[in-house]
C-alpha cells in the first residue's frame, strides 16, 4: 500500500525536459504515471505533456488489473491530451495510440506488431504492450484524457509473472537483444505527431485504415464476454465509436465496446 498522495508524488525528484516539442517529466518511481498525469492535467499541464517513470508501485491495467514491470525494463508513460470532443469519441484516441505503438515498434525493431482489439499490441502471438485511457469529463465534454502505455522492452522470461509467460513477451525476448527505451520514446513521439495530424485532418476514415493496416483481430473468431456468459462470432470491422463489429452465428451484426469483449485467440 502506498500512503503518499499523488500531489506529493509530483514533487518527488524528477527531470523536466523538452523532447521533440513535448514537455517530459521523468521519475524514478511513482505509484502510477496515469495518476501523476491526471493530477498535472487537472492543474493546468498542457496537451502533449508526458509523464514517464522507471517503475511504478501501483501500475494500473484495464479491467482493474495490476500492471507490473521491473524497474527500468519497460517504457511506462502517460500522455496528457485535451481534445475538444465529446466523451463517446474517447475510444478513437486509444485506437489511434495502438496504431502509433504498433508502428513505433515496427520502425525501431523491424517486427510486425499487431493490434488486438481494443488496444493490446502483440508480437508473434504474445502481448508486448497494453494501453489504458482514462478521462475526466464534464457535461459529456472531455476536460482531459490520459493515455497510458506500458511496453515490455527489456524483460527476460523470469521477469514475467508465471501465469503470463505463455501469453506475454518483451521486445528483447523476441529480438534476442536489448532495445533502447529512449529510441522507442523518440519514435513514439514522432509517430504520434504524424498520426494525430492525419486523424485530425481526415477523421475516422484515416484512423480506420491505419488501424486495419496494423490489426490482428479482424477476420478472427472472437469470444465476447458479457457478464457471466460469452458469445462467439467473427470480428468484421471497427465502428466510428471505436467499437468492434462482430457477426454472430445467426448472421446478426453487433457492436461491442471496450468493456464487453476479450478475444480468445490470436492466429497471426
Ligand atoms: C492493459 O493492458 O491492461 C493496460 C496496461 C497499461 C499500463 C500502463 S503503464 C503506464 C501507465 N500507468 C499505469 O498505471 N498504467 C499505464
Amino acid at each position: 500500500m502506498n500512503y503518499r498522495s499523488v500531489k506529493e508524488e509530483t514533487y518527488l525528484p524528477h527531470k523536466h525536459i523538452s523532447l521533440l516539442g513535448k514537455e517530459l517529466y521523468l521519475y524514478r518511481e511513482v505509484t502510477s504515471t496515469n495518476s501523476i498525469a491526471k493530477h498535472m492535467a487537472k492543474y493546468g499541464a498542457g496537451e502533449g505533456t508526458i509523464v514517464m517513470s522507471r517503475s511504478q508501485s501501483s501500475g494500473r491495467g484495464r479491467m482493474q488489473r495490476h500492471w507490473s514491470c521491473p524497474p527500468g525494463k519497460g517504457l511506462l508513460l502517460s500522455m496528457i491530451l485535451k481534445p475538444e470532443i465529446s466523451v463517446q469519441f474517447v475510444p478513437q484516441f486509444t485506437l489511434l495510440t495502438a496504431v502509433v505503438v504498433a508502428e513505433t515498434i515496427k520502425t525501431v525493431t523491424g517486427f510486425r506488431a499487431g493490434i488486438k482489439w481494443p488496444n493490446d499490441i502483440y508480437i508473434n502471438g504474445k502481448k508486448v504492450c497494453g494501453i489504458l485511457a482514462e478521462s475526466s469529463f464534464s457535461r459529456a465534454k472531455i476536460e482531459y484524457l490520459i493515455i497510458g502505455l506500458g511496453i515490455n522492452v527489456n524483460l527476460s522470461i523470469h521477469h514475467l509473472p508465471p501465469d503470463c509467460q505463455d501469453t506475454s513477451t518483451s521486445l528483447s525476448l523476441e529480438l534476442g537483444q536489448n532495445v533502447s527505451r529512449i529510441k522507442l520514446l523518440k519514435q513514439f513521439i514522432i509517430s504520434w505527431d504524424e498520426h494525430i495530424r492525419g486523424f485530425l485532418k481526415a477523421g475516422h476514415p484515416y484512423l480506420r485504415s491505419k488501424w486495419i493496416e496494423n490489426n490482428v483481430t479482424l477476420g478472427q473468431n472472437v469470444t465476447v464476454n458479457k457478464g457471466n456468459h460469452s458469445i462467439n462470432g467473427l470480428a468484421l470491422d471497427i465502428s466510428e465509436k471505436g467499437g468492434l463489429i462482430v457477426r454472430l452465428s445467426d448472421g446478426s451484426l453487433h457492436e461491442y465496446l471496450a468493456e464487453d469483449v476479450s478475444l480468445r485467440k490470436i492466429n497471426k
